[in-house]
């Protein structure tokens, strides 16, 4: 049921799907089958001239109905997804570059995709420029007459700096380039960056998406015409990224309660950041709400005012004498309901050491007064 005039949490779970035409299952089924059978020869070939069901790496009707709700959420006209967020950013970047072509990239993208670019694309001739995009001038004197396209990720991992899609998408269109925004870190709930001029917006869906942690995933989004050169010729038929039905049916799951998951997320994240600010032993808090934060006028414009579900705060150096590393290393290992682990958008609070001596919180869906009390717990016995 495709209806516009429904508000967003009502067309996350309606979107895109029907009862089962032949049991009436109101649960998308888990087409788990490898091939489809067609009626004649001539079936067989229409199905394959029509992007039809014919091998599920090409495409798979549980997989139909979670890109639809994908398109439908980032306001794009056609969604893919695929077997994780890097099968995503790597078929995206392989079908639309070529040698010879240069790609602006903000410094501060995910690790992998950095490598991505720095490892691999650069052996087929494709020349990457990294800026501080924070700075959108930045990205504006990196452009060339051949650049193909702008890459960037807001809010960034683990500064949770923000990036104005608005005015690098107006500096790159002037220049002929194509914008791909990562929104793994925002979520279509809080930022549509199809709507702030990107053409193609990318996500980990393993992340808020999926909102569970126990499925990898990711999709491309953008017009219908970006997305078919995508598709054809790489992801899915060439790259083989593709998403298993199992873990579409389990994103599909997770997806219908995006909304009011992100929310609390949220919440919980404005509610220990704040906590973290007023705390003697921490020197900096990063998160995008929070009115210290540098570019929170940003954050109301881009963000709608949300700040997400990360925070990331700085100990400071000389804590009864330890290093701030030191200080750090014995904080976390002191916490006892957060989890050391990477990832986050996942319902466990999680907690990672990162690069620029920050600590990150992937704040989970416990209850704020929890996840509080545990940092806590664990400052008082620095
Ligand atoms: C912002 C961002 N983009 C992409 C990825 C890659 O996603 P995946 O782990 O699903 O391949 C990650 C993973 O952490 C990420 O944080």
């Amino acid at each position: 049921m495709n209806d516009n005039s429904h508000s967003l949490d009502t067309k996350i779970i309606h979107w895109g799907q029907q009862p089962d035409i032949s049991t009436g299952a109101l649960a998308t089924p888990i087409y788990q089958t490898a091939t489809f059978a067609a009626s004649s020869v001539e079936h067989f070939e229409e199905l394959c001239q029509s992007w039809g069901y014919v091998y599920t790496r090409e495409c798979n009707p549980t997989l139909t109905v979670l890109e639809a709700k994908l398109a439908m959420l980032e306001c794009g006209e056609s969604a893919i997804v695929s077997a994780s967020g890097m099968g995503a950013i790597a078929s995206t970047l392989l079908a639309l570059v070529k040698t010879g072509d240069h790609i602006v990239s903000s410094d501060g993208v995910f690790s992998h995709t950095k490598i991505l670019m720095n490892e691999l694309l650069i052996k087929f001739g494709v020349e990457i420029t990294f800026v501080d995009a924070v700075n959108s001038e930045n990205i504006k004197s990196a452009l060339k007459n051949n650049t193909k396209l702008v890459y960037i990720e807001s809010p960034l991992n683990p500064t949770l700096d923000l990036i104005d899609i608005k005015k690098v998408s107006n500096y790159a269109h002037a220049n002929n380039s194509l914008v791909i925004v990562d929104n793994t870190f925002a979520t279509p709930i809080i930022q549509k960056p199809i709507l702030l001029g990107a053409d193609l917006v990318v996500h980990s869906l393993t992340k808020f998406i999926n909102g569970h942690g126990d499925s990898l995933g990711g999709t491309i989004i953008g017009s219908k015409e970006l997305i078919d050169e995508i598709k054809w010729p790489s992801l899915c038929c060439f790259t083989g990224a593709s998403l298993p039905p199992m873990s579409a049916w389990m994103i599909l799951r997770g997806i219908k309660t995006l909304d009011m998951r992100l929310k609390k997320h949220c919440e919980n994240g404005q509610a220990l950041a704040e906590y973290l600010s007023e705390q003697k032993h921490i020197e900096l808090v990063k998160y995008p709400s929070l009115k210290t934060h540098p570019q929170y006028e940003l954050c109301q414009q881009q963000m709608n005012g949300f700040g997400g579900g990360v925070v990331s705060f700085r100990l400071k150096d000389g804590i009864k004498g330890l290093t701030r590393d030191q200080a750090s290393r014995k904080l976390i290992n002191a916490f006892k309901l957060i989890t050391i682990a990477t990832s986050l958008g996942e319902e466990h609070t999680l907690v990672q050491m990162n690069g620029e001596n920050l600590i990150r919180i992937a704040v989970g869906l416990e209850s704020a007064r929890d996840i509080i009390n545990d940092v806590h717990q664990s400052l008082i016995m620095l």
